[in-house]
């Protein structure tokens, strides 16, 4: 993101308005609560003074009905020569509509704020990239209950994430894959957020941890995005090593013989397809005391998916590029935090490989010695993403984690059942839904708890083997889930399938560097 934000105190009192808009900044951002139309309310005291130094403009646009402060709904003024004379700086000042303003007091009213703000924030970043604005001031304290700490935080967390979302360029980063080059670099230079004496430290920090995570966002996405020739296997070993170098994580890439000498059968499997040699990446990031036992997140990294022996159909099937975007998350969320020097011991761990059908490709019966010593009969070689993930799972073991999260675009059920909104999130540790609920509700980046009773477990009867590596139809993003408990019995654990919400498909295609926030709010605050 090359976004700079920048904090600044304005004096309190009468005048603060007035002081910001002597700001020489391309535009002022102003978010304003809604006015309802039918009484002549008059404008809130401290927009009066504005509203004389603007000559009337927000009056007269209020009473005209050009803005009402609706959600999202913007009102776009230029500079005027008597602006010039009374010393404003500004070149253009943007009402954004908040709404009716929303008393915060539990989760459900904060998650509404927090919705309308974010719709309103897009709808003015949206506003202000058109102006071809490249600095703004964004006024934050109208109507938002910002004094309540965590709140400030997140709506902070928000605004950083919508300035990252509305200016991400793929390409930018890594190579440029169009011989002429993208349209012109990003305008938004940078966005002064005012605040007062007294708050002005805690808004740094909150800027600070915004910025970590739009950056992890950003990075996810760049890894999604890579054309599934670049992004390999040995490229995201790579990425991660690199990452570790910058950010004093320790990283470690097990190859081949190291993962046959561990027994990992099912995912060694998947991978005999490829000539792409498979990776074990390990991150581990220790900013917690030496004998606090470690979070561990686990990302599918299938670097392209096409179904193996049991071939996908071709119709869309470039999208599979993004089957390693659990990895992708693992790898913006531990960058994320170590940038932001979490106080935490987490360790970020990616199976990565190809699934490609071949001679040596793995056929639909064969049968499988995973780590942990249980025998999967492969029914189904598209079902190779639980395949790596049980291998990793047991390996894991050794960590003697706190609690086990994967993170995986698992199956086209998932999809079908929560679409392209929630995550699904499987477990049966009350505590670890509880947490990953909060922290998908406080970053809108949400999830939705699904079934997983043992009943489900039927469906993955092998005649053959211990069980089957698939559970037909019915339920197939829950029986997915049902065969990685399997491997999870040695500690607490939560599966996430972001299938559905991982990347973008269709015009707007691009992965969306989801559940990066997710992740990093669950860090902090477990
Ligand atoms: N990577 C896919 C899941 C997927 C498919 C995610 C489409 C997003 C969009 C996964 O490896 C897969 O192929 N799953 C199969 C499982 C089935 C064979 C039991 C699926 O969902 O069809
Ligand atoms: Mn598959
Ligand atoms: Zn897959």
């Amino acid at each position: 993101m090359q976004t700079k934000f920048i904090t600044k105190v304005f004096p309190e009192g009468q005048n603060r308005l007035t002081a910001q808009l002597l700001l020489p900044v391309d535009c002022v951002i102003l978010p304003l609560p809604h006015t309802p139309s039918d009484t002549q309310t008059r404008l809130p005291k401290q927009l009066e003074k504005l509203d004389q130094l603007l000559d009337g403009a927000i009056d007269s646009a209020i009473s005209g009905k050009d803005f009402t402060g609706k959600v999202g709904e913007t009102y776009l003024l230029s500079q005027q020569k008597s602006w010039k004379l009374k010393g404003i700086h500004a070149k253009r000042v943007l009402l954004v509509g908040l709404g009716e303003h929303t008393k915060v007091s539990d989760k459900t009213t904060e998650n509404k704020l927090l919705t309308e703000y974010s719709k309103a924030a897009r709808a003015a970043l949206r506003v202000v990239m058109g102006t071809q604005s490249s600095s703004i001031l964004w006024l934050l304290e109208q109507d938002l209950e910002l004094k309540k700490e965590s709140l400030h935080s997140l709506v902070i967390r928000q605004t950083i994430q919508l300035v990252e979302e509305a200016t991400y360029r793929f390409g930018l980063r890594f190579k440029q894959f169009k011989t002429k080059p993208m349209e012109a670099p990003i305008s938004l230079k940078s966005i002064t957020l005012a605040t007062t004496q007294k708050m002005e430290k805690q808004l740094k920090e909150f800027v600070r941890i915004g910025v970590a995570v739009a950056q992890g966002m950003s990075l996810s996405k760049d890894l999604g995005n890579l054309p599934p020739n670049y992004c390999t296997p040995s490229y995201l070993a790579k990425t991660a090593q690199s990452v570790g170098k910058e950010h004093a994580l320790k990283v470690q890439v097990l190859e081949r013989k190291e993962m046959e000498q561990l027994g990992m059968g099912a995912f060694l499997a998947v991978t005999q397809g490829s000539d792409h040699p498979p990776k074990f990446i390990i991150m581990h990031h220790l900013g917690g005391a030496s004998k606090e036992a470690p979070i561990v997140i686990v990302g599918k990294g299938i670097t392209f998916d096409t179904g193996g022996i049991s071939l996908k159909p071709g119709e869309g099937m470039d999208e599979m590029k993004y089957d390693m975007c659990g990895a992708a998350s693992v790898l913006g969320t531990m960058q994320a935090i170590a940038q932001m020097k979490l106080k935490k011991n987490v360790i970020g761990v990616i199976p990565t490989c190809e699934n490609m059908p071949s001679g040596k490709a793995t056929r639909p019966g064969d049968i499988v010695v995973t780590m942990s010593g249980q025998t999967v009969e492969i029914l189904n070689t598209d079902a190779e993403g639980r395949l790596i993930l049980c291998d990793a799972l047991t390996y894991v073991e050794r960590f003697r984690p706190k609690a086990v999260i994967d993170i995986a675009t698992l199956t086209g059920a998932c999809v079908i059942a929560l679409g392209h909104v929630h995550t699904g999130l499987f477990s049966k540790n009350e505590h670890l839904v509880k947490a990953l609920q909060h922290a998908g509700q406080a970053t809108l980046d949400t999830v939705w708890h699904m079934p997983m009773d043992d009943a489900y477990q039927d469906q993955l009867k092998s005649n053959f083997a211990d069980f089957a590596n698939i559970g037909g139809r019915p339920a197939g993003s829950i029986t997915a889930a049902c065969y990685l408990s399997r491997f999870t019995h040695a500690y607490d654990w939560a599966h996430l399938d972001i299938a559905g919400t991982a990347w973008k498909s269709g015009a707007a295609k691009g992965a969306t560097g989801r559940p990066v926030p997710l992740l990093t709010e669950y860090l902090m605050k477990e």
